[in-house]
């Protein structure tokens, strides 16, 4: 049948070697060596003041921050977010919580043959597997969750994760239409676009590696959402950027959530924000858990430039494709780095 298999249940028993599917092939190790040798110092990523942006003082110069940020970046850690410290308190005892809950328990949720939600892993290019134990669930529209899934979570995880969500929205609105301003896209068109759309959130558990050079905690990606937002919840780094061609290790504040622009929002901006290639690595010593919040476009919707950036002047750089189907196609293909969106854009000549 469909292996699931847990790394956390791996590592409690001393490991001498680490297994070959975990292992990744040369050109794919996270070696973040420079050229010259030298290792990359962690990056701090720009910081955006959600109070800052919302009051638009000081003549929105948060905005404009926000806007070469996400042209240049695709990626930064809010603060000020106005999500109090007792819901990511209890964010990260309830995450705690459900790792360490037997495995049994924790298999009732496992990923089934030919689904993508679930608990577990399932392998990446080249059949490698990612060093991390992950459960991902679409939450709505609600009648997308699966009976099995969300509605079975200890009831103390799904409230927090509740309460969790509705902040995001509403955190995900005010960034969004902060966006729309910056772009020149009408806010209601921005709205109408992202407004009661797919979400979903994954929980991943990262534990320590004793070899952490040879594995990855999640493979190079960009994501294919329209917004992420990620929080660290035990506040272990461990997240990689790649820019201008090189990975580096990037470092957050310990409250801070990370937004990340997703592919969604590179195709509806058209090509102005870029989504950014990231990895996860692993560590040696401390185990790492993180939330990501992933919001896209209503099922019903197409993905592709927004009307208000198109004319004579400034043609589609992508093709327009129904939500549905993008989805599919993404996860069908298992692809790699930025490679889907290779795949949307329009040739020129
Ligand atoms: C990711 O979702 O791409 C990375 C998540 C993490 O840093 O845990
Ligand atoms: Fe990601």
């Amino acid at each position: 049948s469909f292996p699931v298999v847990s790394v956390q249940e791996l590592v409690k028993k001393p490991i001498i070697t680490i297994p070959q599917h975990y292992v990744r092939l040369d050109d794919q190790q996270p070696d973040p060596s420079l050229p010259n040798g030298s290792r990359p110092m962690p990056m701090i990523t720009p910081t955006i003041d959600m109070t800052r942006l919302v009051s638009g003082e000081d003549d929105d110069v948060e905005l404009e921050k926000l806007h070469s940020t996400c042209k240049e970046w695709g990626l930064f850690q809010l603060v000020n977010h106005g999500v109090s410290s007792s819901i990511l308190d209890r964010l990260k005892h309830e995450v705690e919580e459900f790792f360490k809950l037997p495995l049994e328990e924790k298999m009732k949720y496992k990923i089934r043959e030919g689904e993508f939600e679930g608990y577990g892993n399932t392998p990446r290019e080249a059949g490698k597997l990612d060093w991390s134990d992950r459960l991902y669930m679409i939450t709505n529209p609600i009648h997308r969750r699966k009976p099995h899934l969300f509605p079975e979570l200890p009831s103390s995880l799904r409230n927090t994760l509740e309460s969790y969500f509705l902040e995001l929205q509403k955190l995900a609105t005010k960034l969004l239409c902060s966006m729309a301003k910056a772009l020149k896209i009408d806010t209601k068109e921005m709205i109408e676009f992202f407004d009661d759309g797919m979400q979903s959130v994954r929980m991943t558990y990262y534990p320590p590696c004793p070899k952490p050079e040879l594995v990855m905690g999640i493979t190079p990606h960009s994501d294919a959402t329209l917004l992420t937002i990620l929080h660290q919840v035990n506040g272990v780094d461990g997240l990689q950027i790649k820019k201008d061609g090189v990975w580096f290790p990037v470092s957050f504040l310990p409250d801070a959530l990370v937004v990340n622009v997703g592919d969604v929002l590179e195709i509806f901006s058209n090509g102005v924000y870029r989504s950014i290639e990231h990895r996860a690595t692993t560590n040696s010593g401390k185990e790492r858990m993180s939330v990501a919040f992933f919001l896209n476009p209503k099922f019903e919707a197409e993905v592709g430039p927004s009307p208000s950036l198109i004319n004579p002047k400034n043609p589609p750089v992508f093709k327009r494709v129904g939500l549905e189907q993008y989805a599919k196609d993404f996860f069908v293909r298992k692809l790699y780095g930025k490679t889907y969106l290779q795949h949307m854009r329009i040739e020129n000549g």
